[in-house]
């Protein structure tokens, strides 16, 4: 985009040495070349007026005004009808072109893509009167450097939420503001690597490309511990002589399942022999579409488990807020990480979301989207079952994707990619699997960001390739 500088010279760094015997002129009509030339200054840019630039670089206008005369006449810039003077179109042939923007990635009529909430049903009227009214009324003090750990409203409030909703045994003094869990893990992993943790296991399949790298960042090893069909694997996480594990267990991402109440307390007391940590990834726990919701393991062992929340799945991902609440003794050493990291979390923003959760708007948009993606996924459920009954749906319980089980010896990769060409975006289970092998071939659907009309459609155009072949 071209920008339109305010006419101010110093907007477009410029530097003179009067010392040298190459005359001023000259020596400013060479840094715009370069300038443009570069990329610094992009076509359709003003450059600075001829008055502007002379009053700051201490020249003669009418100097300015030879310099630019100049560059138009070899085609740098460009001046049309008594406008500003701006670099013209041709300027770039002169130098580098600039590579040309990449092509839009085709429109699909269905995207499984999991992980993305219902973008267009995102809050933004009560975000925008959350974020004006914590603007307004915010006292001018808190406008300067905030709390690294948290605004200690917001820290408050989530305190009870988390509390009242996930039966969380937190105080606003455990709580730390992120931004989004994906901060949150690394101030975890990296606050436990100063306390002496060298192996964090995680969830296999889970998304083992983002664990290993955040491991990896915070000094710390990953190792992949395997999850079946009541959650991860309690003896083999035993095996593995992790001092923390990365779990999900309200709803594995990306299985589905559901941890089991025996594997929940095996794992407590796992942590507590060994004086590990079990950080819990409650990424989409407000979705839950059963009767009978399954609290935050945080509930049962404040003292062992860091739990990590967001609200990527629950209002939007551009908001980049989170949260963590750990025990009392990895406060301190987060709160101080997080201020090396940036110094805090936008305040405005952490005060807009203590109002949306305050004045109920929070919950309000939960229930709304919690009735939209339970009919998203009776869509699916329904989809399948009319167009590809032999495919087992798992993985239901909870949030917005499920997993289907195609039949042995379908190729998970020649699915996907037919699919793509038919313009329906489908995910293999291979990706989030350590090994990345494609056996059993699964597919992770995701239908947060997928409307029902598109669900449907998407289901029947690729009825025949999620079929048994036997
Ligand atoms: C399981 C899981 N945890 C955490 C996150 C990241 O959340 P955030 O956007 O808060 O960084 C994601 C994002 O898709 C996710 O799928």
């Amino acid at each position: 985009m071209a920008v339109d500088w305010s006419g101010l010279a110093s907007e477009v760094l410029l530097t003179l040495d009067r010392g040298r015997s190459v005359p001023l002129r000259a020596q400013l009509e060479d840094q715009f070349r370069q300038a443009i030339r570069s990329g610094r200054l992009g076509v359709g840019d003003r450059v600075p007026s001829s008055r502007a630039l002379a009053a700051a670089l201490g020249l003669s206008r009418g100097l300015v005004q030879e310099c630019y005369a100049q560059l138009q006449a070899e085609g740098y810039l460009v001046t049309r009808g008594g406008s500003a003077t701006r670099v013209a179109r041709a300027a770039t042939r002169a130098g580098q072109a600039p590579s040309p923007p990449p092509p839009p990635p085709p429109r699909l009529v269905a995207d499984f893509r999991s992980g993305v909430p219902d973008l267009a049903s995102a809050p933004r009227e009560d975000w925008t009167w959350a974020v004006r009214e914590a603007c307004r009324a915010a006292p001018n003090t808190e406008l300067g450097y905030g709390d690294p750990a948290g605004h200690p409203r917001l820290r408050e409030v989530l305190a009870a939420y988390l509390r009242r909703v996930r039966a969380a045994a937190a105080s606003a003094d455990q709580v730390v503001i992120c931004s989004g869990m994906t901060q949150g893990l690394g101030l975890v992993l990296r606050a436990l690597a100063r306390q002496g943790l060298t192996r964090v296991a995680f969830e296999d399949p889970g998304p083992v490309a983002w664990m290993t790298a955040t491991a990896a960042w915070s000094g710390l090893k990953a190792v992949p511990v395997p999850v079946d069909d009541r959650g991860v694997d309690v003896t083999a996480l035993e095996a593995s002589r992790a001092g923390a594990v990365v779990l999900t267990p309200a709803h594995q991402s990306p299985t589905g399942v559901v941890l089991a109440p025996e594997r929940r307390l095996a794992l407590i007391d796992w942590a507590a022999r060994r004086e590990a940590v079990i950080i819990e990834d409650d990424y989409d726990a407000e979705f839950r579409y059963d009767r009978d919701p399954v609290g935050a393991l945080q509930g049962l062992a404040p003292d062992r488990v860091v739990a990590l929340g967001t609200v990527s799945k629950s209002l939007a991902p551009v908001l980049r807020l989170g949260w963590i609440a750990s025990p009392p003794r990895l406060a301190a050493t987060l709160a101080g990480v997080k201020d090396l990291t940036d110094r805090g979390t936008p305040g405005l923003d952490q005060l807009a979301l203590a109002l949306m959760i305050e004045t109920g708007r929070y919950d309000r948009h939960l229930r709304r989207m919690r009735a939209e993606y339970a009919a998203r996924r009776d869509v699916l459920v329904q989809a399948l079952a009319g167009h590809a009954p032999s495919v087992r749906l798992t993985g239901l319980a909870a949030g917005f994707h499920a997993v289907a089980h195609l039949s042995a010896g379908t190729a998970e990769q020649d699915v996907i990619q037919e699919a793509r060409s038919r313009s329906v975006g489908l995910y293999g289970m291979s990706t989030y699997r350590s090994d990345h092998s494609p056996h059993p071939p699964q597919l992770v659907l995701g239908f947060g960001n997928t409307s029902q009309r598109a669900i449907q459609t998407g289901i029947a155009l690729i009825s025949d390739l999620l079929q048994s072949r036997h």
